[in-house]
């Protein structure tokens, strides 16, 4: 193995000079006083070598030795991941004492020892192909496949299988004989550098699914798909991280990966104790047993930083290979960017704007399209959806990250200082904020036969009353409230029937909390119809403001109502009798 000695420390930027040859994004371990630092290699000149340290590089010296290991930055994919908690590096924060790890101390990702009920599903002379489906576990009460080896080439012949029993994740649960006649030992047990992206699939066709969320904003106004891309961008403490966790909570997903990145510790603190404690609304089992979450506070090096979105899409693609629907979160990709930033500034690369590397679009175009919707090469499905937040600094929407995210991203959800400020949340713009979704064919098609017809027509009937809503807003605003006709009121206000009982919500309340995809269409059709209504009796702008106020009063109330509870179809009659007044 190639050997190397430190000749420059900038921060967690260090040079080595080399006595053999070196891959780009190979792993080194520097020593330094006992420990052995964890670094990537990330530019390679002749024999000069830059690597990050993906830790504190405090007391390392020119002098120092580096080993390399032949291997870019990769982790260990099989049973024993859900419901854990890990960092950048895929170490075990559950495995060590405190939130942090010392340094140089790294930590096994998986169990070696725990015993797993195994079952084949392929038989002594089946034809396999990488990614292949061998047997299955069940962790957690989700299905997982145990595949063919990822990085296999060709078609191999499966010599044997173990019977159905219990195994160990190192133990050997299969052999296959390749092309060339060669036998491959399989366990349980997968590698995959996480930089790159997994393309075991078939088809990777345009997504839409509707992911439902229980966030009326999203799924009734802007939809996301399962396989499809989103983003958050929001000025600081505008709720982005609410809303993430409030999708994370509720969406019809099989398996939940949060990257917190780069967020405060605090924050990180709190998912880690929030979230074992909550339960899933869709089976009722604790929701930490579906969920993953990737910890890189801002105090981490940023080099982990930078590792942990690739560690957490990587994990996503290895489920999302078996069938399931990945939901991937990653909070906050601007923090990611700034890694970024931070080494290419060391490297003392030529900025681009904004002193960002000048490949940013790029690195984030090939993030978000490791996202997607896939066809299997068995024919099953799998998707692996993923939503970014943003942290524009300032709230400025035309930063790079935010600008170079917009071109990939399909759905853009953004949080408004404004709405925030005013307590109306989510404080997602109404109108700003949009979803292609809407836009594709296979998903009005999709709608229209999981849902109705209408929907889509109602739902982009109710964006044009937001939007008029909003200029006659501007009119009432500048004329005066005696300066406009009554039935601009009347506009105004059934926008902000639209804007009260339908895009907000509460994430605190319960009930509020989660509107399941039936109510979310019975709460589209009685708003729509009050906004329909043309033949309201109205003298006063007073009494426009005292009906509607009445009316979104109701509907609140409905809202915060358990669904087809007694007193929820009370309040569905009161707005009933109301509109027919
Ligand atoms: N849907 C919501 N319902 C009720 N309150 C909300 C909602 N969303 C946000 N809030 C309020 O806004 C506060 C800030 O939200 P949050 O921490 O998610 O902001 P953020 O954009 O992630 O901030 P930062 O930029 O600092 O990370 C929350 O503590 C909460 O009080
Ligand atoms: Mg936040």
């Amino acid at each position: 193995m190639t050997k190397g000695i430190v000749s420059g420390v900038v921060a967690n930027m260090v040079t080595l000079r080399v006595d053999g040859p070196v891959l780009q994004g190979e792993i080194c371990y520097i020593t330094t006083g006992g420990d052995r630092l964890m670094a990537e290699v990330i530019k390679v000149v002749g024999q000069d070598v830059y690597v990050q340290v993906f830790e504190s590089t405090r007391g390392l010296k020119v002098g120092a030795e580096a080993e390399f290991t032949g291997h870019m930055l990769e982790i260990q994919l099989g049973p024993g991941m859900l419901s854990h908690n890990y960092d950048g590096l895929q170490n075990d924060l559950d495995k060590m004492e405190g939130v942090f790890l010392k340094r140089g101390e790294y930590t096994e990702a998986l169990d070696g020892e725990r015993l797993w009920d195994f079952e084949p599903l392929v038989k002594e002379g089946d034809k396999v192909q990488a990614s292949d489906w061998l047997g299955k576990v069940e962790e957690n009460h989700q299905p997982l496949k145990i595949m063919a080896p990822f990085q296999m080439k060709g078609t191999a012949t499966v010599k044997s299988i173990v019977a159905k029993g219990q195994y160990k994740i190192h133990d050997t649960i299969a052999v296959l004989t390749d092309e060339q006649g060669n036998d491959i030992k399989v366990d349980m047990v997968q590698h995959w550098p996480v930089k790159f992206a997994m393309t075991n699939y078939r088809e990777n066709p345009r997504p839409f699914k509707l992911l439902e969320t229980g966030v009326r904003t999203i799924d009734t106004f802007n939809p996301i798909v399962e396989g499809g891309t989103g983003f958050i961008p929001g000025p600081f403490g505008t709720g982005k991280t609410v809303l993430q966790h409030a999708i994370s909570k509720q969406a019809e997903a099989d398996i939940v990966i949060i990257a917190a990145c780069g967020e405060r510790a605090n924050e990180v603190v709190e998912i880690f104790t929030e979230f074992p404690e909550l339960v899933d609304p869709h089976t009722g089992r604790k929701l930490m047993e579906r969920t993953i979450i990737i910890a890189n506070t801002s105090n981490m090096p940023v080099a982990a930083r930078e590792a942990s979105v690739y560690t957490a899409m990587t994990m996503a693609e290895y489920y999302r290979s078996m069938g399931l629907r990945v939901l991937l979160m990653a909070d906050s990709t601007s923090r990611w960017a700034q890694a970024l930033r931070e080494m290419s500034n060391r490297m003392e690369e030529l900025p681009g704007p904004d002193a960002f590397p000048m490949d940013l679009g790029a690195l984030i175009s090939n993030f978000y399209g490791r996202a997607g919707y896939v066809y299997l090469n068995n024919g099953e499905v799998g998707s692996v959806t993923f939503l970014g937040t943003v942290s524009p600094a300032g709230g400025n929407l035309k930063e790079p990250v935010t600008e170079n995210t917009k071109k990939v991203a399909r759905c853009f959800y953004a949080l408004e200082q404004d709405r925030a400020d005013k307590k109306r949340y989510p404080a997602v713009n109404p109108i700003d904020s949009y979803s292609k979704y809407l836009e594709y064919p296979e998903f009005a098609e999709y709608i229209k036969e999981h849902i109705n017809e209408e929907w889509i027509p109602k739902v982009l009937a109710l964006k044009t009353r937001m939007q008029r809503g909003k200029e006659i807003a501007e009119q009432i605003n500048i004329l005066g409230d005696d300066g406009v006709p009554v039935e601009y009121h009347v506009t105004f206000w059934k926008s902000e029937v639209i804007d009260y009982v339908i895009l907000q919500q509460d994430a605190f309340d319960e009930v509020d909390a989660v509107t399941p995809l039936a109510r979310q269409e019975e709460i589209l059709n009685l708003v729509t119809r009050i906004c329909d209504k043309e033949d309201y009796k109205f003298d006063t702008f007073l009494q426009v403001i005292d009906y509607f106020k009445k009316m979104i009063n109701l509907c609140k109330q409905m809202n915060y109502s358990l669904y087809q509870s007694e007193q929820y179809y009370d309040y569905v009659s009161q707005v009933e009798n109301l509109l027919n007044s």
